[in-house]
């Protein structure tokens, strides 16, 4: 049987959509949420609340960001009109910038002078670092021994701008083991300190908190592609770690039935468990993406055959991770989303062509919608458009690809 299109994505009041979202931490984390809920909630009907927001993005950050034509990009495809959201342009070089400017106007609201973070591709914690240089607050950043690695430039820039970078040797080193070891800060210190996590993931409130702080993307580019076609796009396409640049593009569009929702995992090196970060994408016999519990929300996450945790890998850092935020996984349940996946190769070929044809260097993240977007567009005629979002600049990637590239 057919389901019933989907009109609105939003959780209940315990951060539930359908089964998924909510609450699993330690007793000690409940009151804390509690009070950041309560403080969002009502920042969220504050007009000076997004007064002071709206105009920070505007005057610091650089929005709106433009949808920018890619004419040669659509020649190459053959097919729908491709855009770019320029997310890359805002100050910063990614989304994340978004939400740590709204969050760290909510700490400052409650009154906590340190802020503490996790980072995987180093974007969350240069824009974490640079808005707590902005507002005054110490700024504690967690960050694994194998990203630190690959995103060199990414500590430095921390560094300068006054953070504090702890590097995390535990598990796998990546982004989850970051994510543990911010926890486990929050719940030592948490009458002092805000945890300015940063995708739409972890425990209630914050999937919800961070998708309508990156929804800005979304509302902005409907409006920018009415005015350039006069009609909204076929499809909308986004790479997906945790899923705040793709929720943040997708969710003005919910109840646009004829807009494809197109959320591009990281295929890695394989299909066997520990060689991708495909949620979405169950191994028969030996595990895979399946319906679980990570830090603190109920999602798809990458289990064994015995529901242990399994490792991810990808090319990029920012999409190295097990799990996928809860609204994901209710948007892909409920058939309102797709969710598509490519290689380590494949992004970086998306990579090549996005610098060699349209003059702009991805961040290797962005890189992996590249692709799937052409093939998207190929189905489609000239008189239809699509939408990329361009979430983030490469700059940080170019080492690791000269490396490559002289393999
Ligand atoms: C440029 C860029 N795009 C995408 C991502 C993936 O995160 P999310 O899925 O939350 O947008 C990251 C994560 O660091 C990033 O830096």
């Amino acid at each position: 049987m057919q389901k019933p299109p989907i009109t609105k994505s939003e959780p209940d009041e315990t951060g539930h959509w359908s089964q998924f979202g909510g609450r699993y931490v330690p007793e000690t984390l409940v009151a804390p949420l509690d009070e950041l809920t309560n403080e969002f909630l009502r920042a969220r009907e504050d007009p000076n609340f997004w007064g002071e927001l709206n105009q920070l993005l505007r005057d610091y950050c650089g929005r709106p960001t433009p949808l920018f034509h890619a004419r040669r990009l659509t020649a190459d495809a053959g097919g729908a009109q491709i855009h770019l959201k320029r997310e890359d342009l805002l100050h910063t070089g990614a989304h994340k910038i978004n939400n740590a400017v709204g969050q760290a106007l909510l700490a400052r609201r409650m009154g906590k002078r340190r802020v503490i973070a996790e980072t995987g591709a180093g974007q969350h914690g240069v824009a974490t670092a640079t808005v707590c240089a902005l507002f005054g607050l110490r700024c504690i950043i967690y960050m694994g021994a194998e990203d630190v690695r690959r995103q060199a430039l990414n500590v430095f820039r921390m560094r300068l701008l006054g953070a504090e970078v702890i590097t995390v040797n535990s598990g796998t080193r990546i982004l989850k083991d970051a994510i543990n070891e911010a926890l486990r800060d929050w719940v030592t210190n948490v009458y002092d300190t805000y945890y300015l996590l940063g995708s739409a993931l972890g425990p209630h409130p914050y999937p919800l908190m961070v998708r309508e702080f990156q929804s800005v993307i979304g509302r902005e580019a409907r409006e920018e592609i009415l005015s350039a076609t006069g009609k909204l796009p076929r499809a909308l396409i986004a790479c997906v770690g945790g899923g705040s640049n793709a929720i943040g593009l997708f969710h003005p569009f919910i109840a646009d039935e004829g807009v494809r929702l197109i959320g591009v995992e990281a295929a890695g090196r394989g299909d066997s468990l520990g060689q991708h970060a495909a949620r979405f994408h169950t191994e028969t016999g030996s595990g895979g993406g399946q319906v679980g519990v990570l830090q603190g929300t109920m999602s798809y996450v990458l289990q064994d055959a015995n529901g242990q945790i399994a490792t991810s890998h990808s090319i990029s850092a920012g999409l190295d991770y097990s799990a996928v935020g809860p609204e994901h996984a209710f948007l892909h349940d409920s058939e309102r989303a797709e969710y598509a996946r490519a290689s380590d190769a494949e992004a970086l070929e998306g990579f090549q062509l996005c610098a060699k044809l349209e003059g702009i260097i991805p961040a290797l993240e962005t890189s992996h919608a590249i692709l799937p977007a052409i093939r998207v567009a190929r189905e489609l005629s000239q008189h239809d458009s699509i939408i990329v979002n361009l979430s983030g600049r490469g700059d940080k990637d170019v080492q690791l690809i000269a490396d490559l590239q002289s393999k």
